[in-house]
C-alpha cells in the first residue's frame, strides 16, 4: 500500500528503548544529545522583545509572496552585510526550516536516481532527505552528481570548509550542477580569530547557501530559514525562476515570524555571545576531564555545538553508549548515528547548562576511565 521510499525500520533501536523505559520509570536522564536550545535555560529568552514583537496588527494581513516578505528578506541581507557580504533581497528565499530548504533544492536539482555528493560523517538527516527525493548520496562525484553539499562548519566534526575543498567543489559542479552550503552553525566558532568563509557570495558556480533561526537565533520553534542563491548570472536567474514556482506551491512561511525577523536578527549578538560562552565553558570542562585519559580522545574542532570523542579501539561505540545509559543514565549519540563508519566515536552536545553538563561528563569519566 505504501511507497517503497517509506519502507523504514520503524522499531526504536535498543538505546532509544532503554531511554524510554528509564524515563517512564521517572529516572533522571542526563541528555548529552540535547540540541534544542529552548530546553537549556538560556537567559537570552528572558528578553521580552522576543515575544512582544509578535503582537502586531500587521500579522493580520496576508501578502502571499513565494520568496517571502520583502522586509524579512532585507533583514537577511543585513545579516550578511554585517559579515561583509552583499546579498540582494531578490536572491533570498524564505522557507519554514533549513530541512524544507534542502527539500526545495533537491526538487530543483535532482531527477530520480541522480546523486548528491556529501562528506561523511555528517548531519544524519541527509539519508532521509535523499530517500524522500529518490536521489542517492555518494562520497565521490559521478557523472549524474547534481549537487555537492557542505555543512559549513560540519556537524558533528566542527570544521569550516577549506579553500581547497571549496575550489574542488566549484570545479566539479561548474556547469553541471550546484553547490549547497548549510551554514546554520557558522556564527559559533570556538575562537574569534578563526578564518571562515561563507558561500553566500560565491559566483563561480550555482550556489545555494542555507541558514535559519533555529540555530542562528536559538528559535527552532519559530520555523524560519532561508536560501541565498548565487552564481553565474544566467544559471542564477534560471534557478530563481524555478525555485519561485516550488516555493509558491507550498507558501509555507507564516506571516508573524517574517514580520518579527528584522527585530529578532537585530538581537542576535546577545544570543550568540551567551551560546558561545556556554559552549566554551562546557568544551573546556570536557577537554580537561579527559586530559589524561588513555581511553578517550576529544577530537579537534573549530566550531559548532558538538564535540566528538574518539574511543580506544578496544571499545564498541554502541556498547559504550548503551552502558552509559544503563549504568549512568547518560545519553550520548554513538558515532554511527552521524555515519562514522570506522573506529568508535561518541558525539555530544555542549548546550546543556554547565552544572548538568559537568554532572553528565563526570559520570562518563567515572565509567570510561574508572
Ligand atoms: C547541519 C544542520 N542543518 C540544519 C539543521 C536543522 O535546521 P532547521 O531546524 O532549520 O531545519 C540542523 C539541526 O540540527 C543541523 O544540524
Amino acid at each position: 500500500m505504501f511507497a517503497k521510499r517509506t519502507d523504514w525500520e520503524l522499531t526504536p533501536n535498543p538505546l532509544t528503548r532503554l531511554r524510554e523505559i528509564k524515563e517512564r520509570r521517572g529516572d533522571k536522564i542526563w541528555d548529552l544529545t540535547e540540541s534544542n536550545p529552548t530546553r537549556c535555560g538560556f537567559s537570552f529568552y528572558n528578553d521580552k522583545n522576543l515575544w512582544t514583537t509578535l503582537a502586531s496588527p500587521q500579522n493580520l494581513r496576508y501578502e502571499a509572496h513565494p520568496q517571502g516578505l520583502l522586509k524579512a528578506r532585507e533583514a537577511v541581507c543585513v545579516y550578511y552585510a554585517e559579515r561583509g557580504i552583499t546579498v540582494l533581497p531578490e536572491d533570498v528565499f524564505l522557507t519554514s526550516s533549513t530541512s524544507e530548504a534542502y527539500g526545495f533544492i533537491f526538487k530543483l536539482m535532482t531527477n530520480p536516481g541522480d546523486s548528491i555528493l556529501i562528506r561523511r560523517p555528517s548531519y544524519p538527516l541527509f539519508d532521509l532527505l535523499a530517500q524522500l527525493h529518490d536521489s542517492e548520496l555518494v562520497s565521490e562525484p559521478r557523472p549524474d552528481t547534481k549537487l555537492a553539499i557542505f555543512v559549513n562548519p560540519n556537524n558533528p566534526t566542527g570544521f569550516y570548509v577549506s579553500s581547497q575543498e571549496r575550489d574542488h567543489a566549484i570545479k566539479i559542479m561548474s556547469g553541471k550542477g550546484a553547490v549547497l552550503s548549510d551554514e546554520v552553525f557558522f556564527d559559533f566558532p570556538f575562537k574569534n580569530e578563526l578564518e571562515r568563509q561563507s558561500f553566500a557570495a560565491e559566483n563561480k558556480v550555482l550556489t545555494f547557501t542555507l541558514s535559519g533561526i533555529s540555530k542562528v537565533l536559538g528559535l527552532p520553534q519559530m520555523k524560519l530559514a532561508w536560501i541565498v542563491v548565487s552564481g553565474p548570472r544566467n544559471e542564477k536567474k534560471e534557478a530563481a525562476k524555478r525555485l519561485e514556482i516550488i516555493a509558491d506551491t507550498f507558501l509555507s512561511v507564516n506571516t508573524p515570524v517574517q514580520n518579527a525577523l528584522p527585530a529578532w536578527l537585530s538581537m542576535q549578538s546577545g544570543m550568540v555571545k551567551e551560546m558561545r560562552e556556554r559552549i566554551h565553558t562546557n568544551r573546556s570542562f570536557l577537554t580537561e576531564s579527559f586530559k589524561n585519559s588513555s581511553a578517550v580522545e576529544i577530537l579537534n574542532a573549530e566550531a559548532g555545538w558538538y564535540s566528538v570523542l574518539k574511543l580506544d579501539s578496544g571499545f564498541s561505540e554502541e556498547n559504550i553508549a548503551t552502558a552509559l545509559m544503563e549504568k549512568c543514565n547518560v545519553y550520548v549519540h554513538p558515532g554511527y548515528f552521524f555515519d562514522y563508519n570506522e573506529g568508535a566515536h561518541l558525539v555530544l552536545s555542549h548546550i546543556l547548562p554547565p552544572d548538568e553538563f559537568r554532572e553528565a561528563v563526570g559520570r562518563m569519566v567515572n565509567y570510561l576511565d574508572g
